[in-house]
Order: structure tokens, then C-alpha cells, then sequence
């Protein structure tokens, strides 16, 4: 069979050879050097090509799929080669990320020269040098030397503890899944694990590579690419100040009116002293940092762990800083506009915060005791120690804080402060009310320590010497504030120790009409007819001084009538009362109805309406229902400072705002942030001045007005009470362990809670909360409900108000657990104060 085939093959060899040269020429080369079985095995091919051709010249079709096969096979490979080509070459590269860090250490025992200032004097190249060498030696001997790329040494200064502080980068070429091992953690201890300790000498100075380094003064921070590329050397927008001589102040202006810059301006001062920067005026377009802002440094390079202050808004009344050392870093990030900033700074000699104070025995004040640098913000690091001197024992030293409060420490630490007090631990905390701290021995010790990770507000406090059987006046009540107020004012409807203490513990006012003694102010001109006769209802809009329970108009006089705005009647002469009153009236064709109760939801809620809570905003963080809001104006909504406070939570770029919903996904106008304002004193351990305003990055247009509508802000002397309608609404669960956020926005009707009657609930309960639900608990907000509105109908027909903000409470719908909503009236200045033309 074999050779009868082969026989017939040969019979075409001689046709095809010319065809076919090549692969024969090759075959048979390979044939002519090994055996006969090969040889074989050769014919056996040429004979199968030739059946082929044979084949192929029947059907010239099937001849040319060959080609096009062929073709297809070569550019496929072509292709493959080229895929791996561009893949070892190009994206393998692109996979390798650098990762930046910017450090520094104090190298003792080396004198600092002038010339170390500038970068091109070869002093300084050379000392480069010789420190650069050392980490990089270090480096390439460690676990990372694969993915150690190269150190650049940008700054040397002179250090308040002598010596030369290096600043540097440091660049790594890191395959993607090799980031976690240069960690910066992990790229510090190799530095610091570098430094060789004598155990004889008990300083913190020990040697790398023989260069004599402070192991205390080393500190490496993750940085920016960016930052790295534009305060490198040859950057085009870094300027370096120097200040020489303590007290003169150098100005500082700087002015873009065009797009996109990034520049940083390096200052130093001479060892032993800081730098005080003063920001006189900063005009940016406020974004919360992400487009504008000025960052201030306590060091020379940008480095996370040493931010100092971050100003992210125009600033119009000075503000001043000061470093802990003597270097400054200020980055500037302006985008397009015309952009200003003038200020100055100066060098200061560093002060010894270090006092001994003796007070005279009488009474009134003594003196003021400031924070470090006032009025400037607290530096990162400060101590101060006040040693005060009584005349007799039987004084001791009373404290009176414009803004700050003194609390004993709990388990966590001081945020705001540490103080020691006669060995006791406080931690300080800012308010917007003054405070009085006793401390009741002859010779107290008062021990301070900045304790916050970034610049503080200032504050002071004017001491006095008290009698510490008797800290009261005669006739005076001792708040839990430390302040004394009249024994008349207790129990009288106002909160004046600032925390409520004068008012706790008061049984309701007694509504004596007739007599001799006048009525209690909080039924005078309340809305109510309190006295049959209705006398306390009479006369309501005389003018009156002014109090926390009288209305002040436009003009700034004042009239008793409560709740005099919005509704619907020309109460103050200059009828300011009726302006601006386009809010709270919903005009949607249904109105708040009380329909039967179709499902029972938020908690013990029912379905809302379209159109009926008009003001309702339901915040989206990273594209999930997170938080709720109001509208206030076409650009501003109000919210909860809690739902923006976190880091994680703080980027406007991450939040939308979702208006004119009643379904989940059905929004009329889907809106971007440009900014939070959360309130400066908001306190996350007990949800104080929980209160945040939102801004809109473009007004939501007038023609949705019939779907979306502002509702309208108390004003601060109005008062809410069982008496009123008022209801929580919001997207959050339906009970503690719903797991599955309700689609249709829910309603829960609610009453106003008395404060006394809620700190038995709670205990701290402070002046800006207000408690709202039923008894039974069946009616409350829930998880998700938080920074929604709590809005009452001023009357029966009448205008709907922001009564609160959701914020917090013990579980959800529990019995005697009311929710605790943030008391609106109490903002409406500072909510006025940030909305400009509201
Ligand atoms: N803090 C909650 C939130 O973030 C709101 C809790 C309200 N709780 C209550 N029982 N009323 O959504």
C-alpha cells in the first residue's frame, strides 16, 4: 500500500518542483542530512502537497480560503507579537505607579551656614549629596532596594535645636501589587531601624550611615505626585522667604487673574523662633477645599501629618497662625478668576508660656489669662502653666471663658485641649457662651497643652479670686455653667445659664391672670388665649425691649408678639415681618390630609403625598439614600452637620442632592454640591450643634417651584409647643431592624416634647436639641431620616416652619426614647450669617 502511493506520487514530482522550490529545497535539505526513514517521510509530504495543488487547482475557491486563512494566521500572530510588545513596554511600565514621600530629620553636631538656604550654592550641593547618598544607601540595603527609585533633598534649615533639618523626597517605582510593602509606615521604620543608638549616651541622636541624625526628628508622610513635581527644584512658582530680625512683618500678597495655578511660598526664620502668618484678606470661590484653597504647613515640604490650617473660604477679618519651629509652607491652589490674597508674616521669639499670677483678695477682675500667641490660632504644640497665688485659703480662683468649656476627661481623649487642674484631667471644648470654672484651693496649678492635630481657635479667660463657701453674689443661682444669675430669673421661661440649669426642675408656670404680679412671659403674646379675659393676647405688636421672647423686625425694634413672621399680618411698623415669605405654604392640589392610613412606615408613618413636603431633600452619598435635607433657597438647603463630618463624608464631589421627590428615583431635579458648611462647635460625642448648611453648586430653576419650594426659617424668638401640627418626614428605615429603605417618602406625625421632659429621657440634652414624638414611641424618625425636617404648621391653615433637624436618638420608635432633633431657632442667625441674600 505504501510504496503503490508513493509510486503514484512521484509520477508529478518534477510539475510541482518549479511550483513549489522553496518547501521542497527545505524539506530535502533536512532530508539530505538524516536517514532514509526521513527521506520517506519527505516524499510522503512533497506527495500530499502535490495531492493538494491537484485539489486546489480543481477548485481555485477553496485555494483562495487558503490564502485568506494564511493571512489571517500571520496577522494574527503579527498582532499577538506586537500586543506583547506594547505590554512588557509600554503597560507593564504604566503598571509601575511612583509613589511619592516627602520626610525630614534633624542632622545634629553640623553647624548651619547661610548658604545651606539656596539650593545652588555648592555648600548646600554638597551637603545634599552626602545626605542623599546616606538614604539612598540605606535604601538600596533594605527590603524595598528593588523599588527604591532616587531621594531628592529640597530644603536645609536651621533648626531650633540646633543642627540641620533635611527635608526630602523620596520616589519609589512600585508594580501595582507591590504597593502595600512601601508603605509608609513601613518606609519610616526602615529610616528609623537605620539609625544606630550608643547605649551609653541617652540622647535621641544616634548615626546613619555615620551621618549623626535625631531618630525622634524623623518623619516620612505619603505625598502627592503632583506636589512633588510642582515644589521640586525648577518649579516655576515656589518662592522662599526669609525672616531675619523678630517682630518685623514682611508682606505677602498674591494675585492671579488667570487659571490654574499652584504655588507655594516657603518661609524661615531665624533658630529660636516660630513664624506668625497673618491672612488679612483671601478672596477664592469656596468649593471645601476642592478647587480653592490655601494650605499652611508646619513644616517646609507638604506633608499630610503637618498641616496647620486650611482655608477654604474668603476670608475678610484677619486671622493669624503660628508655626511650632521656624519653617512655613503655604500651598496655594487657585483656579481661574481673579483671585487675591494679602497678608503678611514675622518672626517671633519663642515664648516661655510660664506665669505665676497673685490675686487680690477683693472682688471683679483680676486679669486675662490668653492661649499661646493670642489671638492667633493654637499652635500644633503648646504648653502653658499658670501658677495662681490666693491671699487666704479661703479663696480660690474663678476662670471665665468667652467660648471655651472645661469638661473632667472620660475614656477618650482631649480634642480640643488638655488640662490639668491641681492633677485633675479636663479636656476643653468650644461654645458659643462664656463659662466660669471654680477651682477652689489657695495655690492652684493650671496646666495646658494644645492637643488638636490642626490650628485651634484662640481663647482667653479673665480670672478673679470667689469666695469658695459662697460662689454666688447674695440673691444669685449658681448654673451648672458656673455662672451666677439672678435668683429671679430662675424658672422664668429663659434659658439664662446657657445650658438650661435655671430652668430645670420648674414646675409649669402658673397662669395667674388677675392679680398683682404680672404674667408669666411665656404666655404673653404666645397666639394663645391663655387668660379668659384675653388680656395676655392684647397689645402684642407695641413695641417693647428687646429679650429672647419678643420678635425684632427689620429696623431692629422689637414687639412681644412670638411669632410674628409669616403669618400673614403687618405686625412691625416697617413691615418687615411679611417679607421674604415665599416658603412653607405648599401649593401641590393635596394638601396634608389625615386619609386613612394606608401602610404603616418610617416609624408608624404613612405615605406622603405628591407635592405635600415640597422642601424635602433626600442627600445621596456615592449614588445611595444616606441623609436628609430642606430647602431653604434656590442655592441652599439645611442638613445635618453628622451626615458630612466624617473625612469619608466631607467631599461635596460625592454627594447629590435629589429635590422634588416623592419616590425614591423619581427626582424632579437632581442636584451637585459645591460645599458643606458644617457648624464649627458641632460636637460628634453628643451630637451638639448637629446643624449643617448645603450649597448648591447652581439654583435649581424657578420653573420647578411647583414641585420644589423653601420652607420658612423660625425666627428665633418663636416658640412651638404640644399645641402644633408638626411632622417628621424622610426616606430612612421603618423600624430599628428594617433592613429595607422604604421607596415612598414617609410622614410620622410627632408633638413637641418639653425640654425638661426629655432630659428625663436622656439627661444631656442640650439648649439646641428638641425633643419631638408621641409617648407610646410609635411615631419617629429612624436611621437615614437624619438632617430631614421636623416642620410645624405655624396655625391651622397657616405657613409650615423648620422647626428641627433629625439627629439623633435612643433606637427608633422606643417608648419614652422621643426623637432629638437640632433646634432651628437657635441658627437662624448663623444659618443668616452664611446665606448672604436669603
Ligand atoms: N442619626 C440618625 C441618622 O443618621 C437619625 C436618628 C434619629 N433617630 C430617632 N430615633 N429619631 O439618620
Amino acid at each position: 500500500m505504501e510504496t503503490a502511493r508513493e509510486e503514484s506520487a512521484r509520477g508529478s514530482d518534477d510539475d510541482a518542483a518549479q511550483e513549489d522550490t522553496t518547501s521542497v529545497a527545505d524539506v530535502s535539505v533536512e532530508v539530505a542530512t538524516v536517514d532514509a526513514t526521513l527521506n520517506k517521510l519527505c516524499r510522503r509530504y512533497n506527495g500530499r502537497r502535490r495531492r493538494a495543488k491537484k485539489i486546489k487547482k480543481k477548485n481555485p475557491i477553496l485555494d483562495l480560503q487558503n490564502l485568506a486563512i494564511l493571512i489571517t494566521v500571520v496577522v494574527f500572530v503579527i498582532v499577538v507579537i506586537m500586543w506583547s510588545l506594547l505590554w512588557v513596554f509600554i503597560f507593564r511600565r504604566e503598571s509601575n505607579s511612583g509613589v511619592y514621600f516627602a520626610g525630614m530629620f534633624r542632622v545634629a553636631n553640623v553647624e548651619f551656614i547661610p548658604e545651606y538656604r539656596h539650593a545652588d550654592s555648592s555648600e548646600f550641593v554638597s551637603m545634599a549629596n552626602r545626605i542623599q547618598h546616606v538614604i539612598t544607601s540605606v535604601y538600596r540595603t533594605s527590603s524595598v532596594s528593588r523599588l527604591y527609585k532616587q531621594t531628592v533633598i529640597s530644603d536645609l534649615s536651621n533648626n531650633n535645636q540646633g543642627g540641620v533639618l533635611v527635608h526630602f523626597w523620596m520616589i519609589f517605582v512600585v508594580p501595582h501589587l507591590k504597593t502595600p510593602s512601601v508603605c509608609e509606615d513601613c518606609v519610616s521604620a526602615i529610616l528609623k531601624d537605620s539609625v544606630h543608638m550608643s547605649l551609653q549616651n541617652r540622647s535621641s541622636v544616634g548615626f546613619l550611615q555615620g551621618l549623626p541624625v535625631d531618630i525622634d526628628s524623623i518623619l516620612v508622610n505619603v505625598a502627592l505626585r503632583s506636589d512633588y513635581s510642582s515644589t521640586a527644584v525648577g518649579s516655576q512658582c515656589v518662592d522662599k522667604l526669609y525672616a531675619g530680625v523678630p517682630d518685623v512683618s514682611i508682606p505677602l500678597n498674591v494675585f492671579s487673574s488667570w487659571g490654574g495655578l499652584s504655588c507655594y511660598i516657603k518661609l524661615t526664620s531665624a533658630p529660636g523662633s516660630v513664624i506668625r502668618l497673618t491672612v488679612k484678606s483671601f478672596r477664592i470661590d469656596p468649593s471645601d477645599c476642592v478647587y480653592d484653597a490655601l494650605t499652611v504647613y508646619d513644616s517646609l515640604l507638604p506633608m499630610r501629618g503637618m498641616i496647620l490650617y486650611r482655608v477654604c473660604e474668603s476670608v475678610s477679618a484677619p486671622i493669624s497662625l503660628v508655626s511650632t519651629s521656624n519653617v512655613m509652607l503655604l500651598s496655594f491652589r487657585l483656579t481661574q478668576g481673579n483671585k487675591i490674597f494679602r497678608g503678611h508674616f514675622q518672626a517671633l521669639m519663642e515664648e516661655q508660656c510660664m506665669n505665676t499670677i497673685a490675686l487680690p483678695a477683693g472682688p471683679g477682675d483680676a486679669g486675662v489669662i490668653t492661649s499661646p500667641f493670642f489671638p492667633s490660632l493654637l499652635p500644633r504644640q503648646c504648653s502653658c502653666t499658670w501658677m495662681f497665688q490666693m491671699p487666704s485659703g479661703a479663696l480660690g480662683v474663678a476662670l471665665r471663658f468667652q467660648n471655651y468649656m472645661l469638661k473632667l476627661k472620660d475614656l477618650q481623649n482631649c480634642e480640643h485641649g488638655w488640662w490639668k487642674i491641681n492633677e485633675i484631667i479636663y479636656c476643653g471644648n468650644y461654645i458659643d457662651y462664656s463659662t466660669v470654672f471654680r477651682i477652689p484651693a489657695q495655690n492652684p496649678e493650671v496646666v495646658f497643652r494644645c492637643s488638636s492635630r490642626s490650628a485651634d481657635q484662640s481663647f482667653n479667660a479673665t480670672y478673679s479670686s470667689y469666695n469658695t463657701s459662697q460662689p454666688c453674689p447674695e440673691g444669685h443661682f449658681l448654673c451648672s455653667t458656673g455662672l451666677c444669675v439672678e435668683k429671679f430669673r430662675r424658672c422664668d421661661g429663659l434659658d439664662d445659664c446657657q445650658d438650661e440649669s435655671d430652668e430645670m426642675f420648674c414646675s409649669k408656670p402658673p397662669k395667674i391672670c388677675g392679680g398683682l404680679s404680672p404674667l408669666h412671659p411665656l404666655y404673653i403674646c404666645n397666639g394663645e388665649t391663655d387668660c379668659s379675659s384675653g388680656k395676655d393676647e392684647i397689645n402684642c405688636t407695641q413695641e417693647t425691649s428687646c429679650s429672647g421672647v419678643s420678635y425684632q423686625c427689620g429696623n431692629g425694634a422689637c414687639i412681644l408678639k412670638k411669632n410674628a413672621k409669616c403669618d400673614g399680618l403687618h405686625d412691625c411698623y416697617d413691615r418687615s415681618d411679611e417679607k421674604d415669605c415665599a416658603c412653607g405654604n405648599p401649593t401641590a392640589s393635596k394638601r396634608v390630609s389625615d386619609s386613612a392610613a394606608t401602610q404603616q412606615r418610617i416609624v408608624g408613618g404613612i405615605n406622603a403625598m405628591e407635592g405635600e413636603w415640597p422642601w424635602q431633600v433626600s442627600m445621596h452619598f456615592s449614588g445611595q439614600m444616606y441623609c436628609g435635607a430642606s430647602v431653604l433657597s434656590d442655592e441652599w438647603l439645611l442638613s445635618a452637620a453628622h451626615c458630612f463630618s466624617k473625612e469619608r463624608l466631607a467631599d461635596p464631589r460625592m454627594w447629590m442632592a435629589h429635590l422634588g421627590m416623592l419616590n425614591q428615583g423619581s427626582a424632579k431635579h437632581v442636584a451637585e454640591i459645591r460645599r458643606f458648611v458644617v457648624h464649627e462647635y458641632y460636637n460628634a460625642r453628643n451630637f451638639d450643634y448637629d446643624i449643617a448648611l448645603v450649597q448648591l453648586k447652581k439654583a435649581w430653576p424657578s420653573s420647578l417651584e411647583k414641585y420644589i419650594q423653601p420652607i420658612c426659617l423660625p425666627a428665633p424668638s418663636q416658640t412651638f409647643t404640644e399645641g402644633h401640627r408638626c411632622w417628621v418626614t424622610g426616606w430612612g428605615y421603618r423600624s430599628e431592624q428594617d433592613k429595607i429603605l422604604p421607596t415612598v417618602l414617609q410622614k410620622a406625625e410627632v408633638s413637641i416634647i418639653s425640654q425638661s421632659e426629655c432630659k428625663r429621657s436622656y439627661g444631656a440634652v442640650s439648649p439646641r436639641m428638641l425633643c419631638a414624638g408621641v409617648p407610646s414611641g410609635e411615631q419617629d424618625a429612624c436611621r437615614g431620616d437624619s438632617g430631614g425636617p421636623l416642620s410645624c404648621q405655624a396655625h391651622s391653615g397657616g405657613r409650615w416652619f423648620l422647626t428641627g433637624v433629625v439627629s439623633w436618638g435612643s433606637g427608633c420608635g422606643r417608648p419614652n426614647f422621643p426623637g432629638v432633633y437640632t433646634r432651628v431657632a437657635k441658627f437662624v442667625d448663623w444659618i443668616q450669617r452664611h446665606i448672604q441674600n436669603l
